[in-house]
């Protein structure tokens, strides 16, 4: 397989005023643009012994950490876009009942659910990734270090909000809590995380049939 950077599902400026369009702009083609070169660099002619990017991480975790550490930045790097949703207004963003449901079970409310998300953020030193996964079928905030995926843990990741300081540092300086309420509170695609939970209940109900 050879990595393509895909697209931003939203212009540069969709995510202001809590992502301006220089942070997203450089935070696109000069980072995540730069995991996917360096990926495809390292990957040179073994590219072919992969048939996606998911299995390159697998494989380079135990014995290429050059390797691991590119692709993955490249993996969570396309899963923050998708995270985030267009801010197209004020009001903050809908929870599909998919969504919410599990919301209540776990957390009580959405509210609960980004203060325990926040608390995750302050308690995580240096850079790496927050993220709202599903740990079998409990819904669940964690976080991991430097370009650590969640799925690498057997997590099912649903939302993630990148806390290396490119990703705040234009726009926030050194408020990383600031640029991560923001990101709760406004920019969180529920969407997304939907369908995640279903496709997650896809595979579920596959294992089940080959069990
Ligand atoms: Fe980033």
């Amino acid at each position: 397989m050879k990595l393509t950077l895909q697209p931003l599902p939203y212009a540069e400026n969709a995510l202001e005023p809590i992502m301006s369009s220089e942070t997203v702009h450089l935070h696109y083609h000069m980072h995540h643009a730069g995991y996917v070169k360096k990926t495809n660099e390292l990957l040179g002619s073994s590219a072919d012994r992969y048939a996606s990017l998911e299995a390159v991480i697998d494989d380079a975790a135990t014995r290429r950490q050059d390797l691991f550490n590119q692709a993955a930045q490249a993996w969570n790097h396309e899963f923050f876009w998708r995270s985030m949703h267009a801010a197209t207004d004020s009001q903050a963003p809908t929870v599909p009942p998919v969504v919410s449901a599990l919301v209540k079970r776990d957390f009580g409310s959405t509210d609960k659910l980004i203060q325990d998300l926040l608390a995750r953020a302050d308690a995580h030193f240096a850079s790496g990734w927050l993220w709202l996964v599903l740990d079998d079928n409990a819904l669940v905030t964690t976080t991991t270090p430097n370009a650590r995926p969640a799925f690498i843990d057997g997590l099912y990741p649903l939302l993630t909000i990148d806390l290396w300081e490119h990703a705040y540092y234009v726009d926030y300086r050194n408020r990383r809590r600031e640029f991560v309420e923001k990101c709760c509170s406004k920019l969180l695609n529920w969407d997304f995380a939907a369908t995640r939970i279903r496709e997650h209940g896809h595979d579920v109900a596959r294992a089940q049939a080959r069990a």
